[in-house]
């Protein structure tokens, strides 16, 4: 299983993103909010342009219009970047606009919104993000009807024949990882975050 290590609650975000750095985490989650998307506000991109870090970017756009963050985070060490269906946008052209510059391209689906809806970007994306909480800030709690929505996925992913991937975001620790074991990548903040050593709890996560 992959990890992907949010720091959208680190009040040294340079210090934070050196010291991941070190850890086996297999990726770093970035997440931009617009204060529009979410209520909220938070792009870390000014903090992160001068870094040369050898962990790779997964970025989360919790905004209402992606254009200028991908303008701006396709020029970092970025695998993925994940859109939000619930945007009022042509989802379909920016996921291919990501895909242009050589970045893979993810969708991400809200605690409300239909899983049916996944369905139609079977065929467009190589990254399905399930949010197991709301988004807009870390250190909530994980929506247990996440489980299922991952089982209907990976179902639905298995029908396509598609080589996609399942990332679950939001309220993810110790207790709750052991009931996500079927995603690929766990996205994980504050719990890591919040101890001294982030190693050992990116090994926790991985080991249980
Ligand atoms: C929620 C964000 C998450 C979140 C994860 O809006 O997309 O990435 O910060 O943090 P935790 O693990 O604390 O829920
Ligand atoms: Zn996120």
């Amino acid at each position: 299983m992959k990890v992907a290590v949010s720091f959208l609650t680190s009040n040294n975000i340079k210090e934070d993103l050196l010291k991941l750095d070190k850890t086996s985490t297999t990726y770093i989650h970035v997440d931009v909010m617009d204060g529009k998307f979410v209520e909220k506000t938070n792009e870390p991109y000014e903090e992160m342009k001068d870094l040369s870090l050898s962990k790779k970017y997964d970025v989360h756009l919790m905004v209402e219009d992606p254009i200028p963050y991908i303008l701006k985070y396709k020029n970092l060490n970025t695998e993925y970047i994940t859109i939000h269906h619930e945007i009022d946008k042509d989802v379909f052209s920016l996921l291919e606009m990501i895909k242009k510059y050589g970045i893979k391209c993810g969708i991400a689906i809200n605690p409300d919104t239909d899983i049916n809806v996944l369905k139609e970007y079977l065929d467009k994306v190589d990254l399905i993000l399930i949010m197991s909480v709301f988004p807009g800030k870390g250190g909530q709690k994980f929506i247990e009807e996440s489980i299922e929505r991952v089982s209907k996925t990976k179902q639905m992913i298995k029908e396509s024949g598609r080589d996609i991937i399942i990332n679950i975001d939001g309220g993810i620790n110790d207790k709750t990882i052991s009931s996500v074991k079927e995603v690929d990548m766990v996205v994980s903040g504050s719990y890591v975050l919040n101890k001294d050593d982030f190693e050992e709890g990116i090994q926790t996560l991985i080991n249980i």
